[in-house]
């Protein structure tokens, strides 16, 4: 029986994904390593240094920058980003995803958020959402980003929640592996090739209802 949702951020509350990866493509151009759908699919989960570290390694330029010169780089992308979301307003919540979350309160499921982002508290403020997500797992805590478990883990700790009890939801494959391999339902929100591995999948967030839900589980 399912008692807690546990939801990444970007790609399935808000488009921030677009945001994330119009920041890191033009960081890729400057740094001269090629762009391509599979880098930009495989960025996403991926927390900020991970990030970084996989564009250097897809030009082969992983041993051509300092410890320092890697900070200043993921720091640039992260200036680039926060300029982006501070214009964000409720607007940008995508379709359904309100109406989601108060059909999940009134019917007492209880809601954490399982982002990499540090930026995750700015990006619900600016969307008017930090009130529905009083359990937030702090990215900083965490010793092994997606596809590691840890931080679905933590989410179903931080809900005192049994992770078989648990649904996670996911755009990411990184994400979705990290919840499988936590223990937890795994929803996905995208493409089925991408998102082969979770248990239920949806085309976009308009079509994730509990009703739904409910349907794909039997
Ligand atoms: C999420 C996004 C990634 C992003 C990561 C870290 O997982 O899907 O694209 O790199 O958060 O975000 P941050 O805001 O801390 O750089
Ligand atoms: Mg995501």
């Amino acid at each position: 029986q399912i008692k807690g949702f546990v939801f990444d951020l970007d790609g399935v509350i808000t488009d921030t994904s677009l945001y994330h990866t119009k920041a890191w493509h033009q960081l890729a151009d400057k740094l001269d390593v090629a762009w391509s759908k599979t880098l930009e699919d495989g960025l996403k989960g991926i927390s900020r240094m991970d990030s970084l570290e996989m564009i250097l390694k897809t030009g082969n330029k992983e041993n051509d920058y300092s410890q320092d010169e890697k900070v200043a780089l993921a720091t640039e992308k992260n200036t680039n980003y926060v300029n982006e979301i501070s214009k964000m307003t409720p607007e940008n919540i995508l379709p359904g995803i309100k109406d989601f979350l108060d059909d999940l309160r009134a019917n007492g499921y209880q809601i954490a958020l399982a982002s990499a982002s540090k930026n995750g508290p700015t990006v619900l403020k600016n969307l008017e959402l930090t009130d529905y997500f009083p359990k937030i797992v702090d990215p900083a805590t965490l010793s092994k980003g997606k596809p590691d478990p840890e931080i679905y883990t933590k989410g179903a700790e931080l809900l005192g929640l049994a992770p078989e009890t648990c649904i996670g939801v996911e755009d990411a494959a990184a994400g979705v592996q990290a919840i499988n391999a936590a223990n937890e339902v795994s929803v996905g929100i995208g493409d089925a090739t991408l998102l082969k591995e979770a248990d239920v999948r949806f085309d976009n967030t308009a079509e994730m209802t509990l009703a739904n839900i409910k349907k794909a589980l039997g």
